[in-house]
């Protein structure tokens, strides 16, 4: 059971990536992290002058695809937290909200199929205010 029951966790961790997880040194201008949420930001970008349900799920499929990637990563200031504890503390709230932001995503992808404009317009408010709590949470401060 307790043999079933770790390779199981070890199963999930494998499957969420977050057996690589680390911060990605704050020196570097483009960090792997960086490059997710550019690719993610390019996507809703995009979406705005996308017309067809089909074109706007394939573009929020690449937005979900990047969160999921940069999930391998942590944010590059979390590097200057030497105490474990808190580490640890910023690194579970950093997952959760990044998971927030993914099943933003999915409530995006479902207003789309539906082909419902307020729920759409509604979810978006929503992603805009998720960037904004994110970045001021857990973004570095440009040096
Ligand atoms: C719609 C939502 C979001 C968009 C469009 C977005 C977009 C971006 C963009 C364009 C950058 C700058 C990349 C560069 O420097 O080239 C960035 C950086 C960053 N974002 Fe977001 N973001 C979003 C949500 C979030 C959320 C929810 C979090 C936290 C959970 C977050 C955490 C970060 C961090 C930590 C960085 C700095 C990268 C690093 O430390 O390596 N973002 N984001």
């Amino acid at each position: 059971m307790i043999v079933k029951t770790s390779f199981k966790s070890l199963a999930l961790i494998a499957v969420l990536g977050f057996g690589f997880i680390a911060p990605v040194s704050a020196d570097e201008d483009e960090t792997p992290l960086s490059e997710q949420m550019d690719e993610l930001s390019g996507s809703l970008k995009r979406l705005r002058r996308a017309e067809s349900v089909d074109e706007k799920v394939a573009l929020i499929h690449n937005a979900q695809g990047a969160v999921v990637k940069g999930l391998a990563f942590l944010p590059s200031g979390f590097e200057k937290v030497k105490d474990a504890k808190e580490l640890a503390k910023m690194t579970a709230g950093y997952k959760k909200m990044t998971g927030q932001l993914f099943v933003l995503l999915c409530e995006l992808e479902e207003a789309v199929l539906a082909e419902d404009e307020e729920k759409y317009d509604e979810v978006y408010d929503k992603l805009k205010d998720i960037k904004k709590e994110g970045h001021r949470t857990y973004k570095a401060e440009d040096e």
